[in-house]
Formats: structure tokens, C-alpha cells, sequence
């Protein structure tokens, strides 16, 4: 069984393409609504509430892990794997696959993410090691307003108003390196140019989860989305993302997470 954890509904932007390539894998998704957003927290923090979601998905018999949060990517440390008895190759995340599927590019990047993401550098790092250097923008409101299902013109208002901050002449493609940020595309599309290239890395990660596993997720495609705090935001995405699946959605008691 696969696990998949985000702060909140974002990771439904890679779970909605991972339930496409993988039809019959049994799949549980953690969205930990009650403590997001996860952007502006610190990098203690970040390593508590990814350590608790890993746990959970374990002790619901994921047996294999995708971290669908960039900001609690520099949490993902090599320790983890003997602390939560994971084995080698068992967790996918964000960074990897996404710098991977652009190393090649002559492009020039601009990563927008969470605050906690691009502080940690780990984006930075990882283009740094194929060689290429990036811009980055931090947006510390967009997440959470996407989370609360704020309208469209909101969405719009926040994206101009970080963007103004860049020389939008030196950019050829936008990473959406939060995986809220897909369910922001159009304030994105709106606002950035229209040859500005905008990349989600959603499509990529779980293309990369598919092909690790494709032999032994075979299981009844069965899609179980639990939630550690009531939000009709997430059930309205959940909705749109699978209208025709049959899912529950589990509201998790206090006890159960940190
Ligand atoms: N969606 C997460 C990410 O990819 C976290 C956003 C947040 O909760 O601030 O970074």
C-alpha cells in the first residue's frame, strides 16, 4: 500500500496523477490540515510533523512513503529510514524527481515555493549539483489562502504582488515547487507572461512513483484520505479531483497526531 502525505489538499495534485498511472495500487493520503500550513513553520517543526505522518501511514500499512510536501523536503533525512524501519528506496519525494526531469534544460528557472522550502536551500542544492542555477521566490501567503479555498481574485492579488519582486525578463519557466500551487495555476497563468513556460512537478513525481512500483502496487484500487482536522475546502477538491472514485474521508481524533 502506498502512503502519501501533504500539510493539507495540495498532495491531491499528485495524488490525482499517481491514481491515473497506478489504477490498482491501494492508496491512503494524509492531509494534516490541523497543523497547516507547513510553510512558515520551522525546520523542527517540520521534522516532528513529518516524522508523526510517516508514522501514521506506517501504521496504516503504507509500505511505501511520498512525501507530496516540498516543504518538509530537508526533513527527509537518510536517518529516518532505520529510525521508522523504512527500506532503502521506500520513499519518493519532491526534489529528486523534479530537478532530475530538468537537468537537462537550458531554460532559465524561476522556483517559487514555500518559505521553508527555498530557506532550506534543498532546491538550490540539488540544481547546484547538475550544474544549474536558479532564481527563487518565496509566496508565504498563497498556500495557506489556497488551503482555506480563497477565491480566484485573492489567489491573483498574492501571485502579482510576489512576482512584481522579479525581473519577470530574465525567466523562462516558473517551477510551482508547492504542490498547493497547481490549484493556483490560473492567478499564474494570468499574471506571468504568456511565453513564461509553468512547470508542475506533480505530473513528474508521480510518474517516478509509478514506475518504482508499478509491479507491486497491484492491489483492489482502493483510495482511503484521512484528515486531522474537518475541511470542507478539502472535501470540495477531493470531489473535483475524483469525481467518479469511490474514496471515505477519515477526520482523524486530536489524539492521533502531534
Ligand atoms: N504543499 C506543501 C508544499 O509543497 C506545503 C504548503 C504549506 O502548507 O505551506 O510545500
Amino acid at each position: 500500500m502506498i502512503g502519501i502525505f501533504d500539510s493539507g489538499l495540495g498532495g491531491l495534485t499528485v495524488l490525482k496523477p499517481l491514481r491515473e498511472l497506478l489504477p490498482r495500487a491501494d492508496i491512503t493520503y494524509f492531509g494534516d490540515i490541523r497543523n497547516a500550513p507547513y510553510g512558515n513553520r520551522s525546520h523542527e517543526e517540520l521534522t516532528r510533523l513529518t516524522v508523526d505522518a510517516i508514522r501514521l501511514l506506517r501504521a496504516h500499512g503504507a509500505t511505501g512513503i511520498v512525501s507530496a510536501c516540498n516543504s518538509v523536503s530537508a526533513s527527509l533525512s537518510l536517518s529516518l529510514f532505520d529510525t521508522l524501519e523504512l527500506g532503502p528506496g521506500r520513499l519518493i519525494e519532491m526534489v529528486g524527481p523534479t530537478v532530475a526531469s530538468l537537468k537537462g534544460t537550458d531554460e532559465r528557472l524561476l522556483l517559487c515555493a514555500t518559505s521553508a522550502t527555498i530557506r532550506s536551500q534543498i532546491y538550490q542544492s540539488a540544481f547546484a549539483m547538475v550544474g544549474k542555477d536558479i532564481a527563487t521566490l518565496a509566496l508565504p501567503d498563497l498556500a495557506g489562502a489556497v488551503e482555506r479555498g480563497a477565491p480566484q481574485a485573492e489567489l491573483e492579488a498574492i501571485v502579482l504582488s510576489e512576482l512584481m519582486e522579479i525581473n519577470i525578463d530574465s525567466i523562462d519557466a516558473v517551477i510551482l515547487a508547492c504542490t498547493h500551487y497547481p490549484l493556483a495555476v490560473e492567478a499564474f497563468r494570468r499574471v506571468l507572461p504568456d511565453h513564461v513556460r509553468i512547470i508542475n512537478p506533480g505530473t513528474v513525481v508521480a510518474a517516478r512513483v509509478a514506475r518504482a512500483w508499478e509491479h507491486e502496487e497491484t492491489g483492489e484500487g482502493r483510495m482511503r484520505l484521512i484528515i486531522s482536522a474537518e475541511s470542507a475546502p478539502f472535501r470540495a477538491m477531493a470531489k473535483q479531483a475524483f469525481p467518479d472514485e469511490d474514496y471515505e474521508i477519515e477526520v482523524l481524533e486530536h489524539a492521533e497526531t502531534a
